[in-house]
């Protein structure tokens, strides 16, 4: 969602600080951007709808507002996901009253309030956006207006005080140069910059090339920058960490045309590299096995995730596992004990509503264990103890090789708790992780034909609007990621059901228009799976069937198959999810769409 730069110092190039600092903040997904700095005496300032490219062409020919006389260099950057007012120019951040400017993250939900109570003091104060955020900008400045010997800190402060909701702000007076942030339930990191100042931004991907420290700050602190120090005016000083460069970037190296590709085709590699870092689930075994139950909290493929894993551990390891929608979690007032261990699922370890599970499992008393792929992000530091899934970054809002990072560590959980609670012999075990370790070398033979067989019923199918996902026991999982990374990048209307179910109403929707992706490997159900394919063909659907090489029954019934590798059954879903990722990609590329940037998508959902 929302990304925030800002820069104050002696790099006399701002504005490139702050384009590239916002490019490296796109994945995060916005639909428009904005900045404000001084360079060399002279304000810009400009804003404009879509890409960071666009923004950086309409900088190049932007006039200079003012000439200032303040010699530092400083400016603040933002690029916005619309929540309050659609995306526009107007929308965009910077906001400003005055000589103040600001960008923010996050919802403050009082604005109404705020802007009417604004106004009944000051009924000239004009606003100029639909966005709940200007608020904040005029809010300031009023109290400045009303009080010339506040401090710009101070105004910020007081003005935070009466915001409900969530925020990462950094705000600006461009005269003065003087800068400050704040943050509440939305990230934002200290950078030290390598020659003299300091970068704030709401990634550490920012920071990469201008900083080689930095620091977390966290929520309730307000921070006052200039460029040669920062002062926490609220909060406390926090550790000054080294910024870990590897892992944070990512190119497409002219080998594939997107990110999504790019990553279907690592996962073998993040396999292996869950494999091989086994020590930090056995770390954290002995406090998982005193749980009575386990919770799985996490949003979109994170749940997902946790699905698939709830079969497997409790088929592995007889504990109990309730699976959970993080938005749901903290309405739900569902009983919890000491007896319970919160596993929490989150790729970029921001995710607000994964968050405020931690904050509520926490304040229950009950253990959080994050399983994580963003290292130091906030729902990493918030639990308890943490799992990190090693998928390297993922670019592509679409997720696909952190799902199968995410599911190799619970996998190897599954596998180690049952060994330990004796539900697995010593034997089993080893079988089940030696299969584990062996996958990336199947998956390397596997990953091009079926893409090339994605490809082909793509083009057969493409032109489909209705597909309904069908699995069976764990598949119905493999089903539900299948239909949401369908939906996600081909914008293709795709449901998916346990298939049990398609007899209690969605049957209705089968007719020769609709295509039925059915998951029918030849494990226990398979006789389950191979009735509902003919279900769906007697009343004339199109089957597309992924299954194993010994399902000759299904390969014969089905209109399309895809053949994955044999493996033990429970690690089937690791074969059966690669045709649905790559039905999805090569769908969204037929039909035009922005696959690694879907519209109305972003990849981190930091507002509720
Ligand atoms: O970063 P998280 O794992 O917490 O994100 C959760 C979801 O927002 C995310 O999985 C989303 O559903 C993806 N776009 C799915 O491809």
């Amino acid at each position: 969602m929302c990304g925030i730069v800002g820069y104050i110092g002696a790099n006399g190039a701002v504005k490139e600080v702050l384009l590239n600092g916002l490019s490296k903040l796109e994945y995060r997904g916005y639909d428009s951007a904005g900045l404000v700095c001084v360079e060399n005496n002279r304000v810009f300032y400009e804003r404009s709808l879509g890409r960071v490219s666009n923004l950086e062409s309409a900088v190049v020919k932007s006039k200079v507002l003012k000439l200032i006389d303040n010699k530092a260099s400083f400016g603040i950057a933002h690029t916005r996901w619309a929540t309050h007012g659609k995306p526009s120019k107007e929308n965009a951040h910077p906001h400003k009253a005055g000589d103040i400017y600001l960008v923010h993250n996050g919802i403050v939900e009082n604005y109404k309030e705020l802007k009417e109570a604004l106004l009944t003091v000051d009924g000239s104060i004009e606003f100029t956006s639909q966005t709940d955020s200007e608020v904040l900008v005029h809010l300031i400045s009023s109290k400045l207006d009303s009080n010339p010997r506040r401090s710009m800190v101070e105004a910020v402060q007081s003005s935070l005080n009466l915001v409900k909701g969530t925020y990462a702000i950094v705000v600006l007076n461009i005269v003065s140069g003087e800068m400050v942030c704040a943050c509440n339930g939305s990230p934002l990191v200290l950078g030290i910059a390598d020659d003299e100042g300091l970068l704030v931004a709401s990634d550490t991907v920012a920071l990469i090339g201008y900083a080689k420290h930095y620091l977390r700050l966290a929520d309730g602190d307000v921070v006052s920058l200039s460029p040669k120090e920062y002062v926490f005016v609220s909060g406390t000083d926090k550790e000054v960490l080294e910024l870990e460069e590897s892992g944070q970037t990512s190119s497409l190296g002219g080998v594939f045309g997107h990110y999504m590709l790019k990553e279907i085709y690592e996962q073998g590699e993040v396999v292996d590299r869950v494999v091989n870092n086994k020590g930090q689930i056995y770390d954290i075994l002995p406090k998982i096995l005193k749980a009575k139950r386990l919770i799985i909290v996490g949003c979109g493929t994170s749940y997902n995730v946790g699905l698939v894993a709830e079969y497997l551990i409790e088929r592995l390891s007889q504990i109990s596992v309730e699976v959970e929608v993080a938005s749901e979690f903290r309405y739900r007032d569902m009983p919890m004990s000491e007896g319970d261990v919160a596993i929490v699922l989150s790729q970029s370890g921001e995710t607000v509503d994964t968050l405020e599970a931690v904050k509520l499992c926490k304040e229950r008393g009950v253990l959080t264990v994050g399983i994580v792929n963003v290292e130091g992000s906030a729902i990493a530091n918030a639990c308890d103890a943490v799992i990190y899934n090693k998928a390297g970054r993922e670019v592509s809002v679409a997720s696909t090789k952190a799902f199968t990072s995410q599911l190799a560590v619970l996998s190897m959980l599954a596998i180690m708790l049952g060994e330990c609670r004796s539900s697995l012999t010593t034997i089993e075990a080893t079988n089940l992780m030696s299969e584990l370790s062996n996958l990336p070398a199947v998956l390397s033979q596997e990953l091009d034909r079926m893409s090339k067989q994605m490809e082909d019923l793509a083009k057969k199918y493409g032109s489909i609007e209705n597909i309904i996902c069908l699995g069976r026991g764990v598949q119905s999982a493999i089903a539900l990621e299948g239909a949401l990374k369908i939906k996600e990048v081909s914008y293709i209307n795709a449901q998916a059901y346990p298939s049990g179910e398609i007899k209690h109403g969605p049957l209705a929707l089968v007719d020769p228009n609709t295509l039925c992706i059915i998951l029918a490997p030849k494990d226990e159900l398979y006789t389950k799976s191979l009735s509902v394919i003919e279900e769906v063909k007697a009343r004339g659907g199109i089957v597309i069937a992924i299954t194993t090489p010994n399902g000759k029954e299904v390969i014969q019934s089905s209109d399309g198959v895809v053949i994955v590798p044999s493996v033990m059954d429970e690690l089937l879903p690791f074969m059966t999810i690669l045709p649905m990722q790559f039905f999805a990609y090569h769908l969204a590329l037929l039909r035009g769409c922005d696959v690694d940037k879907p519209r109305n998508l972003a990849k981190s959902v930091t507002v509720e």
